[in-house]
């Protein structure tokens, strides 16, 4: 499933290094959230994705909700998150569980009001936790009011607020672009005999953002949650807010078919137009008068696309998310290295996931089926140690698995209903937050919207905070770290013994101050002699580990698939 959904979102996107700069006061290690404050806060600061549907749910409708989220707040405050990146959670016929937004301005009855939200905004503000919200831009819902006037009448007010064109002849489209979600990416309207255009789903006319009432609408749409309390966005699919004006039919890449049985196009005429530069830019200017964030949904082929994301001065995105680090889908130090090499070189601050509501989850992608946890551990010792903010997603923490349907009749993501059994859909990565081990995993008292996968029993929020050896354990000891040494704040991204292909390890350097991290990441043991003279350093005291890890001044030991992470002494 991973490949094809990976495919759809790269074929959608067509397919100087910066010190971290230290804020001016220094974080001392009782006042964790002091490190995300300031301008820069977003660098400093530990993010979290939550799938708004999955997370809790407070009223038993088998649905997560808001109430359900500000319930697990201290849970996350624990954890050591400091913003959280809510899914859309505004009213939506959820034909894509909200990314199908009817009205931007509020919230769907299904999770709550705007008065839970004011609720969840204050509570998250005592814990200092941020909220940020997920900014669907290319395209509305087709039940939003601005499509309902677009498609009521060729002269009404908002006609040109989406994109409508004659077909090419009876029943032939505009042109041979297809939808990044299967079959043509034009819908013919019967009302007023055009074709309105859609990316993904017919459902989701695209906007119009050539039209300058578009854009200020929707830049309106952001002054509202910033003053609302909001601290930034996540901006859903920016490659595709741009198309060519003429409609130029996209080049056919290869004969055959993809999952959808569509030609296989290369996406050049409709994603990554120049234009989208102009949007990102505007955007910013407003996020910056309330030191809001953007965090780019980015599928780039490679770092020199990322960098125009980022903008001529930074001026753009601040966090254009770094697919191509998920799709490193094995545990190779060599290629690990080459990918954190790539982004360290960036014109930007790094950005990290490894999993999240499109993508088969980190556990599935990296275990080996015998040593998941050891794996899940290792993964978050990789990227929370990194030079560049790290973007978590729910159940992560716990070692979720993903959980796909095994039958076409259990589908709830349409396009896994499409494209079934190439493409199962994502239903896998969007199960239900695993809370304990009672019925439907604390989740819910009624019927979860999606099964709960079997190990809920053994991977749950309740049982793991008793375990000291749990994934969930782990990631609170790195992000407590993470939070409080100054090299692994503020320090540069520094490879050592790069020419080993078992073990990956690297150097946070701040002033005179280092961390070593180690990743072991083969099914057996390793010795690593640490490469320190260089830096002006002789050995590495553990700060935290796995197993029977251990330093002998620079010389590790390192058990199957061990973590060591060390505070370097001169
Ligand atoms: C990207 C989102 O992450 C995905 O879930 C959604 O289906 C598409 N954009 C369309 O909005």
């Amino acid at each position: 499933m991973k490949g094809i959904v990976l495919s759809i979102f790269l074929i959608a996107a067509s397919i100087v290094a910066i010190n971290a700069s230290p804020q001016k006061s220094s974080p001392t290690a009782s006042s964790r959230t002091s490190t995300a404050n300031g301008p820069d806060w977003w660098k400093h600061a530990v993010f979290y994705e939550i799938y708004p549907r999955s997370f809790a749910d407070s009223n038993g409708d088998g649905v997560g909700d808001l109430n359900g989220i500000t319930s697990k707040l201290d849970y996350l405050q624990d954890l050591g998150v400091d913003a959280i990146w809510i899914t859309p959670c505004f009213p939506s016929p959820q034909v894509d569980f909200g990314y199908d937004v009817s009205d931007y301005e509020n919230i769907d009855p299904m999770y709550g009001t705007l008065a839970d939200f004011d609720n969840l905004a204050s509570e998250a503000k005592k814990r200092n936790i941020r909220i940020i919200l997920d900014f669907v831009v290319n395209h509305t819902s087709d039940q939003h009011p601005w499509f309902l006037d677009s498609k009521s009448s060729r002269s009404s007010g908002h006609r040109d607020w989406y994109i409508w064109r004659d077909g090419k002849g009876p029943g032939q489209p505009p042109n041979n672009w297809v939808s990044g979600f299967g079959g043509s990416a034009w819908k013919f309207d019967p009302t007023t005999n055009q074709y309105y255009y859609h990316y993904f789903y017919a459902q989701q006319p695209d906007l119009n953002w050539r039209n300058p009432a578009v854009k200020d609408a929707m830049f309106d749409v952001t002054r509202f949650w910033y003053q609302r309390g909001v601290s930034g966005f996540r901006l859903d699919a920016v490659d595709t807010l741009f198309e060519d004006p003429n409609l130029t039919d996209n080049p056919i890449v290869r004969p055959g078919k993809n999952a959808f049985g569509d030609p296989i196009e290369k996406n050049q005429y409709n994603t990554k137009l120049p234009e989208v530069h102009d949007v990102l830019r505007g955007l910013r200017k407003i996020a910056d008068e309330y030191d809001a964030v953007l965090i780019g949904e980015t599928w780039t082929a490679d770092v020199a696309e990322l960098n125009q994301y980022y903008g001529e001065g930074n001026n753009e995105v601040q966090l254009p998310m770094d697919f191509l680090f998920t799709m490193v889908n094995k545990l190779s130090p060599a290629e690990f290295r080459k990918q954190i090499a790539e982004i360290n070189s960036a014109s930007g601050w790094p950005t990290f996931v490894i999993s999240n509501h499109d993508i088969v989850r980190s556990y599935d992608r990296y275990g080996d089926g015998k040593h998941n946890d050891q794996i899940a551990k290792l993964m978050a010792a990789l990227y929370l140690t990194l030079r560049g903010t790290p973007i978590m997603y729910y159940g992560e923490e716990i070692g979720m698995k993903t959980t796909p349907p095994t039958r076409k009749e259990e589908v709830q993501d349409p396009i896994g209903r499409t494209g079934w059994p190439k493409e199962k859909g994502r239903d896998g990565e969007r199960t239900p937050m695993q809370w304990n081990a009672s019925a439907s995993a604390g989740f819910t008292t009624g019927k979860p919207w999606l099964p709960v996968p079997p190990t809920y029993k053994t991977h749950n929020v309740e049982l793991e905070s008793k375990d000291p050896d749990s994934v969930l354990e782990f990631y609170k000891r790195v992000l407590r770290l993470r939070h409080t040494n100054q090299a692994l704040l503020y320090g540069s991204y520094t490879p050592t013994n790069e020419d080993n292909p078992k073990v990956l390890s690297y150097l946070r350097l701040y002033k005179d101050e280092g961390v070593v991290v180690a990743l072991n990441m083969t099914q057996t043991p390793q010795k690593l002699s640490l490469k320190l003279k260089p830096h002006g350093f002789t050995s590495a005291r553990k700060l935290l580990s796995t197993g029977s890890s251990a330093a002998h001044r620079s010389e590790l030991s390192l058990p199957p698939y061990g973590i060591f992470i060390g505070e370097l002494g001169k």
